[in-house]
């Protein structure tokens, strides 16, 4: 099952739009989530059960427009739609324990403006138990190319591999080289290339801040591929720099793949 995370936002309903693309491709089902205040989902009776009432009518129709989104772009996905209970980065990487990949608009209808990310995409990307898509960027005409950051993370270019061989596109490997970088990092990309012979590979191995370098190759992708964290991470810490800068500045959608996940 895919899990789309929406709010009324034009941005969340295009996450919805892809998440059905992306199902499409799967063969997997949808489901269109909208978290809201536990109270709201449970009150039916006494003093706020109005506004509760209220609160659920709302939701209702968030999730309709998403649905319709959805059903417009792929209507032969299976569609469910539901609300969650609670706080929605909580909600949605509690719902997503059951997914195999939970996909969010980069902003919604919150958003301070000038802020390149919001607080529920950024706060699921990596916290989840599954990849999490934040789609932003979609060009009118993407090129067919899926385009990873190549570290030691294994799971984000198994994840990379598959989605390149799902769409038929090709796969641009960017290596970017850092003094303090493991030996091992393109030998694990050889030993990706031979469990997946039928996908298209471009290796490129570059100098220069790997955010940057990384956000210029994924201009005008389908999707553009990182791990959680790289090797140099602080530990403890479960965003590395180059996934945190890429939440804020990647021009492209973004997959953020944590260590052990390649998509179950
Ligand atoms: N209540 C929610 N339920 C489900 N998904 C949500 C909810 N709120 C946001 N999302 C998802 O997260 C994406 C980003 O929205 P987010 O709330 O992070 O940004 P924002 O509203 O612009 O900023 P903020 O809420 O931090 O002020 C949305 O496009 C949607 O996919
Ligand atoms: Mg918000």
């Amino acid at each position: 099952m895919i899990l789309a995370g929406v709010d009324g936002s034009h941005a969340a309903r295009e996450a919805a739009a892809w998440a059905a693309r992306e199902a499409g491709l799967r063969g997997a089902d949808l489901t269109v989530a909208y978290a809201m205040p536990r109270w709201a989902c449970e009150t039916d009776s006494g003093r706020y059960s109005e506004v509760a009432a209220w609160m659920r009518q709302s939701a209702t129709e968030v999730l309709e427009a998403a649905a319709e989104r959805a059903r417009q772009e792929r209507p032969e996905v299976s569609l469910t739609s539901r609300y969650l209970p609670g706080d929605p980065r909580t909600a949605l990487i509690r719902a997503a324990a059951d997914a195999e990949l939970l996909v969010v608009g980069n902003h919604g209808v919150g958003g301070v403006r000038g802020l390149l990310i919001g607080s529920v995409a950024y706060g699921v990307a990596g916290h989840a138990p599954c990849p999490v898509v934040v789609v932003r960027g979609l060009p009118r005409e993407a090129r067919n190319e899926v385009v990873v950051g190549v570290s030691g993370n294994v799971a984000a270019l198994e994840f990379a591999f598959a989605e390149a061989a799902l769409r038929d596109a090709r796969l641009l490997a960017v290596h970017v080289r850092a003094e303090d970088e493991p030996p091992d990092a393109l030998k694990l990309l050889a030993e990706s290339r031979e469990r997946h012979l039928g996908v298209a590979v471009v290796e490129q191995v570059v100098d220069g801040d790997p955010a940057t370098v990384l956000r210029e190759a994924g201009t005008g992708a389908e999707l553009l591929v990182v791990g959680s964290r790289g090797h140099g991470a602080v530990a403890g810490m479960v965003l590395g720099s180059v996934s945190q800068a890429l939440l804020h500045h990647a021009s492209c959608p973004l997959a953020v793949v944590g260590p052990s996940e390649a998509g179950r």
